[in-house]
């Protein structure tokens, strides 16, 4: 596939062929995922987390999404780029969420949106949807309403939540979102819903019974390190090799080692 587009991976699924997913939050970091040939990158509102360092993802702005966002769309040749709405730019009525998403759209670039939740955002999906924006769905852990769960461990275990949650999937493709996210639910049941809906279902400690993955970028190259979940498979061990460079460096500046001859004018 040249460029990826919404289509592409809807016709993926139809193949049986997986879909690939990271973060990215900046150009230089985008530029190596889009070369890497991974599908869809994601601006997600970890970047609350990793790159701004609160403790969940409430507090990022708007503007904040749409810097990261812009900087992510001026390094990609191939990838599809989809921005979150951040927590209180959708919640509190349909015209809001158009207007938000607009402004992702415009300002940054970017070729979708995700937005958390179900039935809730039915008429704010819709909305969206009607004005030819792309939306991407987020179900199962849904990190913006963490004060509701009180805990960050698997969603959807107990039956009710299962049924609402499948009901949300129909939902969210009935009324013409092309993906969802399914985060932190059991393997089955996200199975259950890849095989109930024609369009691609992205796994985030959702098993292997879907149609993609996706992970934070800055989790599987391991520059995090104090974040430990089942589900996540680290690929690189950045935080050990970045440390060790910086030492290492602190050290030849202090003792006179660097620059060397070769390194000065
Ligand atoms: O913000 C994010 O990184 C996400 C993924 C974990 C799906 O929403
Ligand atoms: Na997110």
């Amino acid at each position: 596939y040249k460029r990826i587009t919404t289509k592409t991976l809807v016709d993926m699924k139809k193949k049986g062929e997986k879909i690939s997913m990271l973060t990215a939050y900046d150009f230089t970091m985008a530029k190596i995922v889009d070369s890497a040939g991974i599908d869809v990158i994601l601006v997600g509102d970890s970047a609350s987390n990793v790159m701004a360092g609160h403790e969940t993802t409430l507090p990022i702005t708007l503007d904040q999404m749409i810097y990261h966002a812009a900087s992510v769309v001026r390094a990609i040749e191939r990838s599809l780029v989809v921005v979150d709405l951040p927590f209180g730019s959708y919640q509190s009525d349909p015209k809001e969420a158009l207007r938000s998403a607009i402004r992702i759209m415009k300002e940054s670039g970017g070729h979708a949106v995700k937005l958390e939740g179900g039935k809730e955002i039915k008429e704010s999906v819709k909305r969206i949807l009607n004005a030819g924006i792309p939306v991407m769905g987020h179900l199962g852990l849904t990190p913006q309403s963490i004060y509701k769960f009180g805990t960050y461990t698997v969603r959807a275990k107990e039956e009710e939540e299962a049924d609402k949650l499948i009901e949300d999937a129909l939902l969210l493709e009935r009324i013409g979102c092309f993906a969802i996210v399914l985060e932190k639910v059991p393997a089955k049941l996200a199975q259950q819903v890849a095989e109930k809906i024609s369009i691609p279902v992205i796994g985030i400690g959702a098993g292997n019974g879907v149609d993609g993955q996706v992970l934070v970028l800055h989790d599987m190259i391991g520059m995090t390190h104090e974040f430990n979940p089942r589900f996540l498979r680290r690929y690189l061990d950045l935080y050990t090799d970045m440390k060790n460079a910086f030492t290492q460096y602190s050290r030849d500046v202090k003792s006179g080692d660097f620059p060397n001859e070769s390194e000065q004018y």
